[in-house]
């Protein structure tokens, strides 16, 4: 039987919920890691170690308000590149990625696709293989969405990134999300388009209604988690490297 050159991890940080992602090419040695964060530091570089992998890019899919990221941190450990989308704030990035742009990881192509609404630097990536895959950051969640009333954030444009893109990839495309509160670890495109009560909307102007009607607080510390994150996750604050919150920040 054929060795599978594609490997993906997914690693939970149970303080903020986060998803980070593993993507590796076995063949090349070569791997990148979605939305780590920096409390989890020393698990991405000791599994980078067990699977005998090299790190060559940290991305985040935008720039996070409810974790401090470890992107810095990765580039200052394993000399990465760090990636972030246009028009991300996070201007300590080597490198900006647009929408269509291909992440090339050994034989792994990864297409950004440009999914603003939970922020206007939000991006999903698309693995196209035998069995597609597509992280889609805090844009489309399981049975749920990234919430909209920060970070330049717009339900009007989420509308569009959902209906117009996301749900355009092939019904059997596996989510992988940013978060998830019940320990769900993935689906696919099919199952949200019917299941997801977000995806049930007509137009823009329900789906705004209908996160309105969550009235969210704002993460706690995301006055801080954002300065930091545009640093790629360096704070000046007593204790940095945190990751302080424990609430649902979507
Ligand atoms: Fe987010």
């Amino acid at each position: 039987m054929k060795e599978n050159k594609i490997l993906i991890r997914q690693l939970f940080d149970r303080k903020s919920f986060a998803y980070t992602y593993l993507v590796a090419d076995t063949h090349a040695g070569l791997a990148l890691l979605i939305d780590p964060v920096s409390e989890k530091l020393s698990n991405y570089i000791e599994l980078l170690a067990e699977l005998k992998l090299q790190l060559r890019y940290a991305v985040d899919t935008h720039c996070h308000a409810d974790h401090i990221t470890a992107l810095g941190q990765l580039r200052d450990i394993t000399g990465c590149e760090t990636l972030a989308g246009e028009p991300s704030e996070m201007t300590c990035v080597d490198r900006f990625f647009r929408d269509r742009d291909i992440l090339q990881l050994g034989s792994i192509a990864l297409r950004a696709i440009y999914t603003p609404g939970h922020t206007d630097d939000s991006y999903s990536l698309f693995l196209e293989s035998e069995q597609s895959i597509v992280f889609t950051g805090d844009t489309l969640l399981i049975r749920g969405t990234g919430r909209t009333d920060f970070q330049n954030g717009s339900s009007e444009a989420l509308y569009d990134s959902l209906f117009d893109k996301l749900l355009k990839l092939p019904d059997n495309t596996i989510v992988f999300p940013g978060h998830d509160y019940q320990g769900l670890k993935q689906s696919t495109i099919l199952e949200e388009r019917k299941s997801n009560p977000r995806l049930q909307v007509k137009s823009w102007q329900e789906l705004n209604d209908l996160l309105g009607q969550l009235k969210l607080a704002s993460p706690k510390l995301m006055d801080i988690a954002i300065p930091a994150n545009k640093q790629c996750g360096k704070t000046s604050l007593p204790g940095s490297g945190l990751n302080f919150l424990t609430e649902k920040p979507i």
